[in-house]
């Protein structure tokens, strides 16, 4: 993959993944590197397609099982088209969420089972697997608040996983929690439940330390202020 970085960015709704991507490129940008930002699903003109037909809700009557391949070919197509070619010409690729959704949303829907959805997974992502993933982590309750206050701001509807019952959200948080407990060499939980600009320290906290290495030499001459060896901790 090159020089380049792939960073994903995953939780339940409202736990802040956009407002942190943004962030976090910026301060990757101040620091010389070149950075892609995007997101699922989408992200390429393929998979806006296919975005809109699962985000609308008009693909739910076809079950989850439909739905992770319709979000796996959404996939194929973003990685092909973007992160792939980005990764490849040396940039930091951020993605706001990424097969890890569909493991905890899919997963936790009932049907497929982990071992379809694993191998799917594989299928569909090969090696581009990301360097880090970055779990936001907070309670459901304060997540869906924050989307719908954003979705009343925005004038929009709730969408087709937002308008799921709190239970499903319960179960996502557990999902991603096991997902992270269970890769950790790849997964770092960030507890999202304070300021956007304290959750952002405690996100740049992770990737010095997972990633430092790498970044270009003006980072690891200025570190960040207060920056702890070890990962964020809430
Ligand atoms: P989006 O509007 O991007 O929401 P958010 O701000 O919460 O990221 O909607 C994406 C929705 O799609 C979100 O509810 C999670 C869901 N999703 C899956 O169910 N499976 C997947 O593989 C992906 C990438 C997303």
């Amino acid at each position: 993959m090159g020089r380049g970085r792939f960073i994903t960015f995953e939780g339940g709704e409202g736990v802040g993944k956009s407002t942190q991507v943004r962030l976090l490129a910026e301060w990757l940008r101040e620091r010389g590197c070149e950075v892609l930002t995007t997101r699922e699903p989408g992200g390429s003109p393929g998979a806006e397609i296919i975005r809109e037909a699962l985000l609308s809700g008009r693909t739910k009557h076809l079950g989850p099982m439909a739905e992770a391949i319709l979000f796996s070919g959404a996939r194929i197509d973003h990685i092909d088209s973007v992160i792939r070619p980005a990764l490849e010409a040396g940039k930091w690729v951020l993605c706001d969420r990424f097969t890890d959704s569909m493991m905890a949303y899919q997963g936790a829907a009932g049907e497929p089972g982990e071992p379809v959805l694993r191998a799917l997974e594989r299928v569909v992502v090969g090696e581009t697997r990301p360097h880090l993933t970055v779990m936001l982590d907070l309670p459901p309750e304060k997540g869906l608040e924050r989307a719908a206050a954003r979705r009343q701001e925005r004038h929009e509807e709730t969408d087709r996983f937002e308008g799921e019952a709190l239970a499903f959200h319960q179960q996502l948080r557990e999902r991603f929690q096991a997902i992270a407990a269970h890769d950790t060499a790849r997964c770092a939980v960030v507890d999202a439940d304070a300021e956007v600009d304290e959750v952002a320290r405690r996100i740049r906290q992770v990737v010095e330390t997972r990633l430092g290495g790498v970044l270009p030499q003006a980072a690891q001459e200025e570190p960040a202020e207060g920056l702890a060896a070890t990962d964020a901790q809430p």
